[in-house]
C-alpha cells in the first residue's frame, strides 16, 4: 500500500482542498484497508502515533470510529472534549495547538465554527482533521462515497437526491459531487439552501448539481435518496421555526418505492425520528445507514494513514 502521498501532513478541513485524484484516493484506500482487515492483512503505519480528539459537541460514530481507526492502525487516540479542555474558553485556540503539537501526531476536531478549525490548522504544524464543523462534515461524506463504491461498484452516472436542511452534511455533498463528477439535486425549503460560496464553487467546477424545492418531484428516479436533520446540533433554539419550515419534507417508506430500480436510502445518523424520516426508512430492505457507518471507520482509517503516515508536517 503506498501511504506517502501528496496528502501525507496535510490537513483535511473542507473536501474543497482536495484534488478529485486525492479524493479517489482516499476512497481507494479506505477500500483496500477494508478488504485487507477482513482477510487478516493488518498493517500498523501509525504505530506509537497518537491522535487528539477535539470535541466540542456530541458524537457516538465519529468518536468511536477515530479511536478504533488508531487502534487498528498501531496507534492510539487521547479524547478531548470541551467540558476538560475548554478550548477558547480556558485558554486559546493558538495556545491549545501549540501544546498539542508537541505531544501528537495530529488533531481531530468537531466543532462548532468552522474558524476554530482554521485557526488550529494555521498553528498546529501536525494535520488537523475536521470530524465536522456548522459548515461541513469532509469525513462522513468519504464513508458515504466508500459506501456507493461497494453498491454500485462505480460512481459513474449516479443520481443523488439530498433532501431537507442545506447544512454542513449538505455542504459536503456537494464538494464530493465536484470531485466524483456525480449528478446531485438538493431538494431544500427557500432559506436552507446550501451554502452559497460553496455552491458556487461547484456550479463554477461544472458540477452537476441542482436546488430545488419539489422533495417529491426530486426524490423520484433516484440512485441515492440521502436525508440529514432539521435542527443540526447548536441550531436547538430554532426547532419550532425548522419543523414548520421542513413540513412536506418527511421521507417515509412510500418515498422508497419511486427511486430507480436500484434506488437506496442513506441518512448519516443519528436520526430525528418523525422530522427528516420515521423510523422504518431507517430500518427499511433500501436502507444503507448502518453500511454507512461501517464506512465511517474505513474511510478514517484512510485518513489517517495518508495524512499521518510521516507523522509531522514542514
Ligand atoms: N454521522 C456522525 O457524524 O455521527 P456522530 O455525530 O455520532 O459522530
Ligand atoms: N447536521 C448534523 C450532522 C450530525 C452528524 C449536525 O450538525 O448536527
Amino acid at each position: 500500500m503506498q501511504l506517502q502521498s501528496s496528502l501525507t501532513g496535510r490537513d483535511l478541513l473542507t473536501l474543497g482542498e482536495l484534488s478529485g485524484e486525492e479524493f479517489a484516493t482516499l476512497l481507494a484506500t479506505g477500500l483496500e484497508l477494508k478488504r485487507g482487515w477482513k482477510r487478516g492483512r493488518r498493517p500498523k503505519p501509525l504505530a506509537d502515533m497518537t491522535l487528539a480528539m477535539i470535541f466540542e459537541k456530541q458524537s457516538l460514530r465519529t468518536r468511536s470510529t477515530f479511536d478504533i481507526a488508531m487502534m487498528q492502525l498501531g496507534g492510539h487516540s487521547v479524547l478531548l472534549s470541551q467540558n476538560f479542555i475548554g478550548i477558547g474558553v480556558r485558554e486559546t485556540i493558538r495556545d491549545v495547538a501549540k501544546n498539542l503539537e508537541r505531544w501528537v501526531d495530529g488533531i481531530m476536531a468537531r466543532t462548532y465554527g468552522h474558524d476554530t478549525l482554521v485557526e488550529l490548522a494555521e498553528h498546529a504544524c501536525v494535520p488537523v482533521i475536521n470530524g465536522l464543523s456548522d459548515l461541513v462534515h469532509p469525513c462522513q461524506l468519504l464513508a458515504d462515497y466508500l459506501t456507493l463504491y461497494e453498491e454500485f461498484g462505480s460512481l459513474e452516472g449516479l443520481k443523488i437526491t439530498y433532501v431537507g436542511d442545506g447544512n454542513n452534511v449538505c455542504n459536503s455533498h456537494l464538494l464530493a459531487a465536484m470531485h466524483a463528477g456525480t449528478s446531485l439535486t438538493v431538494a431544500c425549503p427557500e432559506g436552507f439552501d446550501p451554502d452559497p460560496n460553496l455552491l458556487a464553487k461547484v456550479l463554477a467546477s461544472g458540477a452537476d448539481v441542482t436546488i430545488t424545492r419539489d422533495p417529491r418531484e426530486a426524490a423520484h428516479g433516484a440512485d441515492i435518496l440521502y436525508t440529514d436533520v432539521w435542527v443540526s446540533m447548536g441550531q436547538e433554539e430554532e426547532a419550532q421555526t425548522r419543523r414548520s419550515a421542513f413540513a412536506g419534507y418527511t421521507i417515509t417508506p412510500d418515498w422508497l418505492e419511486d427511486l430507480s430500480h436500484r434506488g437506496i436510502f442513506m441518512h448519516d445518523l443519528p436520526a430525528h425520528y418523525g422530522e427528516e424520516c420515521v423510523e422504518e426508512t431507517i430500518y427499511h430492505p433500501r436502507s444503507r445507514v448502518f453500511d454507512q457507518a461501517e464506512n465511517r471507520l474505513h474511510a478514517h482509517k484512510a485518513v489517517l494513514a495518508l495524512l499521518l503516515s510521516d507523522g509531522v508536517r514542514s
